[in-house]
């Protein structure tokens, strides 16, 4: 096991299932899709976050924290998902709402994922700026002195890119998981599709690919940022984890495959090969995907298969990263001119 030196609680309903869609699979008259099921992961309604935080939490219990710190978006899966494990294991949690996406509904603020970490009585506090991960994070420390001085011991659990990146261990873990499950479906997988926003999933997937002696290629559709700047920032998320395992040089440059064309118009907001996607998948699999990640990277999945990146002999999964709490935050999908 890759991951076998790093402290980790158990969090995660794992391994998550691998199921074949073949409505889905059909209607697009392309490669066979296969879906791995991290929207199944438990922890307050499931998504990637889950396995992340095993490693996070492992490290915070291994320290002896009493009061878990992180920041987000308002209805970031990241917040909801800490605050459960957090509640799991008996901590305090404290999150920090940040202001990412302009001109939102009420019930952005008030559904979905700020809805469940009320209902789990976190302690929330609000960032005003939502394009400063090194502020936020600088805000979560300041806080973490406080408490220290108050007698507490604090963990953050920071966003920005240059930490430690626990949280991609989980993916590190989930690629044993995947080969593991390809071996007894006797699956010969042509690509791996995903939402790329942290980088912690898309990099602890393709070092844990690598490092098993998998080339399998990870696509990765950019949610938060374009794909000069996710590129980077995924290659240098995987350098870290791979040093880590000690695997140090195990993916190259050319392993990073980004795309930003789902993006648009940025972070959090819609656009119509997003809401068509949601619908579909819907509509055809009963599988709810969600606004701001597994919709754009059902879409970027749709657009490659309808531009023939994929064969119809080939085979590829798509990995469901969560987030279908958020769908509750978004009322305007049901308005929109698709139906
Ligand atoms: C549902 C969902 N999918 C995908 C992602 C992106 O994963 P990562 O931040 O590991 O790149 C996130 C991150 O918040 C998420 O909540």
């Amino acid at each position: 096991m890759l991951t076998k030196n790093f402290q980790r609680v158990e969090l995660a309903h794992t391994p998550t299932p691998l199921e074949f869609l073949d409505n889905l699979s059909a209607e697009l008259n392309g490669p066979r899709i296969w879906v791995k099921r991290d929207d199944c992961t438990g922890l307050a309604m499931g998504g990637n976050k889950a396995r992340q935080l095993e490693f996070y939490l492992g490290d915070a219990v291994a320290k002896g924290a009493d009061t878990i710190l992180t920041t987000g978006a308002v209805q970031s899966n990241h917040l909801r998902m800490t605050i459960a494990a957090a509640r799991k294991l008996g901590l305090e949690v404290e999150v920090q709402l940040e202001e990412r996406v302009p001109d939102r509904k009420p019930e952005y603020y008030d559904s979905g994922n700020p809805f469940l970490m009320r209902l789990m009585g976190a302690k929330i506090s609000h960032y005003p700026v939502g394009e400063d991960e090194e502020g936020a994070d600088d805000a979560l420390h300041r806080r973490a002195d406080e408490i220290r001085k108050a007698g507490g011991n604090p963990y953050v659990i920071p966003l920005s890119k240059n930490h430690r990146p626990f949280g991609s261990l989980g993916y590190v873990k989930c690629a044993e998981e995947l080969l593991l499950q390809f071996q007894q479906e006797s699956l010969q997988i042509d690509g791996i599709v995903l939402a790329t926003g942290s980088a912690a999933t898309q990099a602890g997937l393709l070092t844990g690919l690598r490092a098993m002696g998998s080339d399998i290629p990870v696509y990765g559709f950019c949610v938060r940022r374009d794909q000069a700047a996710q590129a980077e920032r995924v290659f240098n998320t995987a350098q870290r984890v791979s040093k880590m395992i000690g695997h140090e040089g195990v993916v190259v440059s050319s392993d990073v495959w980004v795309d930003d064309r789902m993006l648009h118009p940025g972070y959090g907001r819609l656009n119509e090969r997003l809401l068509a996607a949601i619908r579909l998948t819907a509509r055809c699999e009963g599988l709810l995907l969600d606004p701001t990640y597994s919709g754009k990277s059902m879409a970027g999945l749709i657009h490659l298969v309808t531009n023939g990146h994929f064969t119809r002999d080939q085979t590829v999964v798509f990995l469901h990263t969560g987030g279908t709490p958020a769908l509750f935050g978004y009322p305007e999908i049901l308005q929109s001119k698709l139906d």
